[in-house]
Order: C-alpha cells, then sequence, then structure tokens
C-alpha cells in the first residue's frame, strides 16, 4: 500500500526519490518523506502530511544534498496521517527507517524496547523496527547482521529498507509479505516497492524471495534468504513502458485507461488465437496437462477482480460444464473449505500483491488443491512467481486506484481460460472457433461503446446530487452491476448498491423512491422479458430508471425511465461491454462532484496488508 524507494547513487538523490515517490503515489498517499545522508554523514529528514507535491515543495526550499536516501509515501495503518507519523523512522540519529507492511507484533517489541530506554516519537508499528536494529547494532558487527536478526523478530509483513549514518554508501533491504524490487543502475544501484518507481534512472530489475536481505552499495548488490545463505536472484530487463505512469491528454489516469481497453484488450488478445481456437501456450507450458485433468474451479480474489471472477463462474457453469465456485479472498483465508476433486485453484489480481488473495494461494497449497493459475498484470509479482499456470493480462501499468484496463482484460483471459479447459469438457469445435471469433471482435466493439461518452457525460448530471442508487442486473450481468456499483461508491462517494434484478422484491423495492436512481444493465438476452417485469416493479414505486440497452431490446425513454443505447454485440460479450458505459458514468459523476478520481479517499492501490 506505501510506497517504497531508496538509492545509493554517485548524484544528488533528492530528485531521483521525489520522482519515484511520485510514480508510486497511487500506492499510499496521505503522507510521505524521506531521509538524505548529507556528505559530512548526517541524517537530514523531511516529512509533510499530504501528497507528494507538498514534500518537493519543502524539499526545493531547503535543497537536501547526498548521494544516498530512502524515501516513502504512506497509506495509513497503525497511527493517523500525521507528520510525526510519516516516515522514515529515526532511531538515536543513527539509522533511518522507511516500511511496506505490518509489524503484527510490534506492541510487544516496543514495550522490550521502552525497557531498553528507546523513546518512541510515533504511534507507528514501523519505529520498532529502527529501534531494534539500533539496538542489535550494538553487537552485531554489520548493520546487515543487525537487519539479518531484526527481521527473525518481525511478525507480520515488511518491505523494509534502512540506512545507517555510519555507513552512508550503504543499503539494507528487507523482504517479507510486501514486495522490493532492486534497481541496477551504472554505478548506482537502487531499491523500490515497484519498479515503475525507478524507470527513468534504470530498466534492470530483480524481485527479492520472500525472506530475502540484501545489501546494496553503489558496486555491489549482495543477497542472502531466510536462512542468511547468499544466493542470486535474476536479474531481468523491465518491458514496462517508461511513459506508463504519464496521464499524456487525459485530465486522469482513470480516463486515460478507460481509453486504453481497446489497445489493451487488443495485446492481451495477441498471440493467443490461431485458427479459431485459444492457445493454451498462453497459460504456460504445463497449461494443457493441467487443464485436461481439471474437474473444478475455484476462484479466489478481492474487489474488482471479485467482480470479474463472479462473471466467470457463470461461463464456466453455462458454456463450460464444469462447476465453478468463487470466493472472497479474505473469507477464504479463515474459513475452514472443503478442496473439490481436481480443483484449479485461480487467483485473479491487476497487482499480484494483493495480501489475501497471496495468502489464499499459500493456504491452498498447503490444503493439497491440484494446481494453481493465476491471471495478473503485474510480471514478476507474488503471485504469478507463486503459481504453477500464469496469464500475463499485459494490460499495461494502472494507475487510476478504480481498476477499470483491468476488468475487462481479465474477462477477456477468463473467457479464453473458459475455452481452453471448457474443449476437454462439453465446449465443442465450432463452439471455440465461434468464442474465439466474438474475442477478436471485442477491441472494435469496446471502441463503439466509448462512443457512449456524450450521452454518459449529459447522464452524470441527473447523478451529482444523488446520495444513493441502485444497480440492477440478472445473470452474468449481476456482477457487472457489482462492479458498477463498486466504481461508483469508490470514486464518487454516492452510495451505491447491486442486487440480482430477481433480488428486488425480497428486500431492496423498499428503498426505491424518486431520490433513489435505479440504473439496469439489460442486454438483449434470454432474460430480457424477466427483466423488464423487474423494471415494471420499480416504476410501480415511482423510481427513476436508467436503462443501459441497445435498440433491439426495444425500450422507450418517457418522464420515469432513460434509455441508454448501448451498441449492439454478441450475448457473450455482452458483460464486457456493458461495463464501458459504467466506467464513464462513475467518472463524470465523480468529475462534477469534484471528487479526487485517480486518488480517492482512504483508498490506496495495491492492497499489501491485509
Ligand atoms: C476497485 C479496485 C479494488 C481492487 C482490489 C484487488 O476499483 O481496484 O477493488 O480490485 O483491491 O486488487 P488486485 O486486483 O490488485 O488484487
Amino acid at each position: 500500500m506505501c510506497g517504497i524507494v531508496g538509492a545509493v547513487a554517485q548524484r544528488d538523490v533528492a530528485e531521483i526519490l521525489l520522482q519515484g515517490l511520485k510514480r508510486l503515489e497511487y500506492r499510499g498517499y496521505d503522507s510521505s518523506g524521506l531521509v538524505i545522508l548529507s556528505d559530512n554523514g548526517e541524517l537530514q529528514r523531511i516529512r509533510c502530511v499530504g501528497k507528494v507535491n507538498k514534500l518537493s515543495r519543502a524539499v526545493v526550499e531547503s535543497p537536501f544534498l547526498g548521494a544516498t536516501g530512502i524515501a516513502h509515501t504512506r497509506w495509513a495503518t497503525h497511527g493517523s496521517p500525521t507528520e510525526k507519523n510519516a516516515h522514515p523512522h529515526i532511531s538515536n540519529n543513527t539509522i533511518a527507517v522507511v516500511h511496506n507492511g505490518i509489524i503484527e507484533n510490534h506492541s510487544i517489541l516496543r514495550k522490550k524496547l521502552e525497557e531498553k530506554g528507546y523513546t518512541f516519537t510515533s504511534e507507528t508499528d514501523s519505529e520498532v523496527i529502527a529501534h531494534l536494529i539500533h539496538s542489535h547494532l550494538k553487537v552485531q558487527v554489520s548493520l546487515l547482521n543487525a537487519v539479518q536478526k531484526t527481521v527473525k523478530e518481525l511478525k507480520g509483513a515488511y518491505g523494509t529498507v534502512v540506512v545507517d549514518k555510519n555507513t552512508p554508501e550503504t543499503m539494507i533491504v528487507a523482504r517479507s509479505g510486501s514486495p522490493l524490487v532492486i534497481g541496477y543502475g551504472l554505478g548506482e544501484n537502487f531499491v523500490a516497492s515497484d519498479q515503475i518507481a525507478l524507470l527513468p534512472v534504470t530498466r534492470r530489475f530483480a524481485f527479492l524471495e520472500e525472506g530475502d536481505v540484501a545489501e546494496i552499495t553503489r558496486h555491489k548488490v549482495l543477497i542472502f534468504n531466510a536462512d542468511d545463505n547468499e544466493v542470486t536472484r535474476e536479474i531481468s530487463e523491465s518491458q514496462v513502458n517508461h511513459d506508463a505512469a504519464d496521464k499524456g491528454q487525459y485530465k486522469h489516469y482513470m480516463l486515460k485507461e478507460i481509453y486504453e481497453q481497446p489497445i489493451a484488450l487488443k495485446h492481451t488478445l495477441d498471440g493467443r488465437l490461431e485458427l479459431g481456437k485459444v492457445l493454451d501456450s498462453a497459460f504456460g507450458e504445463k497449461a494443457t496437462r493441467i487443464f485436461k485433468k481439471t474437474k473444478h474451479i475455484q476462484i479466489i480474489a478481492c474487489g474488482t477482480s471479485y467482480n470479474a471472477a463472479m462473471t466467470a463462474r457463470y461461463w464456466f457453469e453455462s458454456l463450460a460444464g464444469i462447476a465453478c465456485t468463487v470466493e472472497i479472498a479474505s473469507e477464504f483465508r479463515y474459513r475452514k473449505s472443503v478442496v473439490n476433486e481436481n480443483s484449479l485453484f485461480v487467483t485473479l489480481s491487476q497487482s499480484g500483491e494483493t495480501a489475501d488473495t497471496l495468502a489464499a494461494l499459500h493456504l491452498a497449497k498447503e490444503m493439497g488443491y491440484m494446481n494453481s493459475l493465476t491471471i495478473c498484470n503485474v510480471e514478476g509479482s507474488s503471485l504469478v512467481r507463486g503459481s504453477d499456470l500464469v496469464y500475463m493480462m499485459k494490460a499495461g501499468t494502472e494507475i487510476g486506484v478504480a481498476s477499470t484496463k483491468a476488468f475487462t482484460v481479465q474477462l477477456a483471459g477468463l473467457l479464453m481460460l473458459v475455452v481452453a479447459i471448457g474443449r476437454h469438457h462439453t465446449i465443442s469445435v465450432q463452439q471455440e472457433a465461434d468464442i474465439v471469433s466474438a474475442l477478436q471482435r471485442l477491441p472494435a466493439k469496446i471502441e463503439q461503446a466509448l462512443t457512449m461518452q456524450p450521452a454518459i457525460k449529459l447522464l452524470a448530471e441527473d447523478f451529482a446530487d444523488k446520495h444513493h442508487s441502485l444497480f440492477l442486473g440478472r445473470a452474468e450481468q449481476y456482477p457487472i452491476a457489482m462492479e458498477g456499483a463498486l466504481k461508483l461508491k469508490e470514486i464518487s462517494y454516492i452510495h451505491a448498491e447491486a442486487y440480482a434484478a430477481g433480488e428486488l422484491k425480497h428486500g431492496p423495492l423498499a428503498l426505491v423512491d424518486a431520490d433513489m436512481p435505479v440504473i439496469v444493465i439489460a442486454p438483449n438476452n434470454e432474460l430480457l422479458e424477466k427483466l423488464k417485469s423487474n423494471i415494471e416493479e420499480v416504476r410501480a414505486r415511482g423510481g427513476l430508471m436508467y436503462v443501459f440497452a441497445d435498440k433491439n431490446a426495444q425500450f422507450e425513454s418517457d418522464e420515469t425511465m432513460k434509455v441508454l443505447e448501448v451498441p449492439a454485440c454478441d450475448a457473450l460479450l455482452a458483460p464486457i461491454i456493458y461495463t464501458i458505459p459504467l466506467q464513464l458514468l462513475s467518472y463524470y459523476v465523480s468529475l462534477i462532484k469534484g471528487t479526487d478520481i485517480d486518488q480517492p479517499r482512504n483508498l490506496a492501490k495495491s492492497v499489501t496488508v491485509e
């Protein structure tokens, strides 16, 4: 959730650190700070409440010079977002630490350290790391040894970077549960919680594994595993676009990412469909062997990824005739559940670092699931490295906290998975060819859906003064209603609920009146007539409806119902296509309301704490 950047260079690093933080700000944005070691060996620290721009302005006013430094952007977990709780934390004016994650045993450690005479200046769990290292350094021969000793006492998740004013050209970094990547430069080296922070300075990266501790100097990186043995981690060239963190012509990342969907979908399909078939190679070498054996699908995800999984459940059972269960990761990991025979454990995640999803994968391995597969957007992420099969989404970096392109790309990847497994069940050669051809039309169909923008922008004006809203859908459009409601609430702060339209009369109908806009997703499919009856139920209670439907569904606007025409499309693709106007609706409502669209309050991208 928080962002970390560190550098040991042969030039002043303040600008590198600030640029890095700016590129990471989407991960957490309530406060930030940095420490730079001055040439005369002093720890120069500055911390600010608010966004990184505020920190940048403060650094310009009193320039901090020095070639080693660490920086942090925070999303508060322990302690409110105040300057004293912002990182880096310092012990005895000697050790400075930034930390991402949660130290679960911080109260016990804090008590012990206070008994030893350490004074705490923040309410954070992170400060214990600084004092613990300082206390170990009294007996350990090096900062590296002191950090190795410290991490063995920490329970919970951490990605941490440490500097010591007595060894000014060295950073020690440690990873357990929260990702860290080392960036290799020429005569300078870096570390960050996400490679995107370092792309302006290097493209060569090595991802630390769980339990790794590394010593980074200008000319050398030494990595040790959890048993303190020296290890090598592969250095690879990043394929991530350097400009990914640039808004270009768009006012917000979210709008940019909505408009990137046709190209993102093209990238995800490219080279994976051939002669009317989905290529198993899209999922990895062992895919065919595993898919042949698969009898059940268990999907685990959170938030938007969970909504994509819920859509896929309909596809797996209706198209492929294979049982599929879907569960929220934070629920799955803490309940006793039963493993189905030959069950493929599928995780869905944009970031690949979501703590609950990752914990669920670890649990699935202990429980004896047959194999695991992840559909993920971030190369080298923990889910990618921990899964037997991997579908790389290739959606491009997603910066807006509200997930948009990742969702539609996940749906395309899931549809391919349905086919690749389903051909060993009920999907015929002809059906596969039809689905492949529908997928190939998808990018163009999304382009068409994006032309709804002017109509949606107008519609947004009706919504901006509302406090509540209902989203309705049936079958695979029900999870799309869930996604529409999630988008609206997270960026516009308008309370939005989604219901399976058939559930309305079992309770939520009581909420309907003229102040409760009801959004209905009504593609032209076999449930349309049922949905029309649900619409009448709302209409009879004086509800104001906004119906998204294509021409053939034959709805007409009147004083109680506004019809938004969605381009006609294959029933199969409808969940993906109907998502587009809902994304645009939340965007334009939020624009009118003036909320912080890319960085909505209280949220962060990449939820690396549980
Ligand atoms: C909502 C949103 C979140 C994420 C969720 C899971 O717009 O972005 O609900 O979908 O935190 O994140 P990933 O997909 O990275 O596991």
